[in-house]
């Protein structure tokens, strides 16, 4: 994938095609209205001249000779730099014509001579501005008048304006954008030291934290961003430091005592049924190290799946049922009677989640005081699943509520190590609800302990 252009280089390049913009919208402007200004200068000498010639033609006598005439036409275009006249009565007969280029070669005016029309022209030497109309002298004698005034002046100025216009108007450019590029990388200078502290931010300093309130506003939600998941790492760090201290913890205990037992079955000779004695009590340790490696395992795997590859409709009534039969001779003998209302079907891996209900189910059995029975209820709303396993007896504080789903986490400490399980069955339960894109949550109190799961339906998953 091609890698966006650099911020800076974005940045410097919109804030010069800005300055280009406004700088030559502004030189063009300039120049237009140098250019209407001597155009209308030029256009204003040229009318004066223009009302002269019309006011002498109209006083002229018929008796004036040639020579005479030509002379007043002469005399009128003194004042005036470099204008040129020609007059031609309707007969087409030159009038006067002042010395210099041949202004008959001037093609006539589209707009019709009535109204008098201001054109460009050039004889190949100078340029002019013309003028041509028709007027009438004394009597009603019909002339043409053809007025140029020569605008080499105004050209050659405008033309050393522009080009001194545009020299300033791209240097301009120039300096826009290089100082542009300071600017962006100024403007840039707080993104630079967050990610100078980021890129500083080890394994052991997590507990490091951005400064919002000292970064600009645009940075404030990354920084708050990055704030939070560096929380959400930190926590993810310790539990996962905790949970491999708790596992040497957890381990030591067993092979401590089977350590111990056979130091001590080694002290002396011993007969055949000793031995076997020993290593009978051996196994119960060994059974419930593989159990504990076996859920360790379970949990590393689930954390590595997130989403539950074999999913099929799987029918929670009847795997209910399935571990009833399973656990119905331990729950006989702790009296405690087993009831199970309602019915659905989820889309999920069947293993695992007969492997959450039966941890939910043994925990209840466990905590149940005799005489009293562990309700599974099960509904489906349409949208969700829900899955309710409640039992009476001693209410878990909300002191450890929080915490009961975390690995190797026991509310009664004096039970730890004493063999009942390692704290890790509820901490499975989570794992495989969550990776059926479920919940689950905790209750409990005077009445009942309530463990409660919501699974989307199966019309949620399979969308
Ligand atoms: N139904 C319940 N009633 C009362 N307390 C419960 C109930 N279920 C779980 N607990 C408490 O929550 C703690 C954690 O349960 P969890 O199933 O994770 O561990 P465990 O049963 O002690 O060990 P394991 O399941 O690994 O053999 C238990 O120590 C227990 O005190
Ligand atoms: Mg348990």
């Amino acid at each position: 994938m091609k890698r966006p252009t650099s911020l800076t280089l974005r940045l410097t390049f919109l804030f010069s095609a800005v300055a280009a913009v406004v700088l030559l919208t502004f030189g063009w402007v300039i120049e237009r209205s140098l250019a209407e200004h001597f155009a209308r200068e030029d256009g204003k000498e040229i009318k004066i001249i223009a009302q002269t010639v019309k006011r002498t033609l109209s006083t002229l006598q018929a008796d004036h000779d040639l020579t005479h005439i030509k002379q007043r036409f002469t005399d009128m275009l003194v004042g005036h730099h470099d204008a040129l006249l020609l007059i031609t009565d309707a007969a087409g007969q030159r009038l006067y014509s002042s010395p210099g280029p041949d202004l008959s070669l001037i093609p006539q005016p589209s707009g019709g001579l009535q109204q008098g029309v201001l054109q460009q022209w050039s004889d190949g030497k100078h340029n002019y501005r013309v003028f041509i109309q028709q007027v009438t002298g004394r009597g009603d004698d019909l002339y043409t008048l053809v007025i140029a005034v020569a605008i080499d002046f105004h050209l050659h100025f405008l033309t050393g304006f522009r080009h001194t216009l545009w020299l300033m108007i791209v240097c301009g450019i120039l300096v826009i954008s290089v100082m542009g590029w300071f600017v962006v990388r100024h403007g840039h200078r707080p993104l630079h030291n967050i990610i100078d502290r980021i890129s500083h931010i080890s394994a052991n300093e997590l507990n490091t934290r951005l400064t919002p309130e000292t970064l600009p506003a645009e940075l404030t939600e990354l920084a708050l961003s990055f704030n939070e998941l560096l929380q959400r790492l930190e926590q993810a760090f310790s539990q996962l430091t905790n949970f491999s201290a708790d596992i040497a913890h957890e381990l030591r205990t067993p092979v401590t005592n089977l350590m111990t037992q056979t130091q001590v079955a080694l002290s002396q000779t011993r007969n055949a049924e000793e031995y076997q004695e020993i290593l009978y009590s051996n196994i119960e340790e060994y059974e419930r190290m593989a159990q504990m490696i076996g859920d360790m395992l379970f949990l590393a795997k689930a954390d590595n799946v997130r989403h539950t590859p074999n999913t099929e409709a799987v029918d929670l009534k009847s795997e209910i049922a399935n571990l009833f039969d399973y656990y119905g001779a331990w729950a006989e003998e702790c009296h405690v009677s087993l009831t199970l209302d309602g019915n659905a079907q989820v889309q999920g891996d069947s293993l695992m989640l007969r492997r959450a209900l039966s941890n939910l189910l043994s925990n209840a059995i466990r905590h149940t005081p005799a005489s009293y029975s562990v309700e599974v209820k099960l509904s489906d709303d349409g949208n969700d699943v829900i899955i309710v396993v409640q039992n009476p007896g001693t209410p878990i504080s909300a002191e450890h509520l929080g915490k009961i789903f975390d690995r190797f986490y026991r509310t009664d400490p004096s039970r730890q190590r004493s063999g009942e399980g390692a704290g890790l069955g509820l901490a499975i339960v989570k794992s495989i609800v969550e990776a059926h894109g479920g919940t689950i949550v905790a209750t409990s109190d005077e009445t009942s302990t309530q463990f409660r799961i919501i699974l989307p339906g199966p019309a949620d998953r399979s969308s």
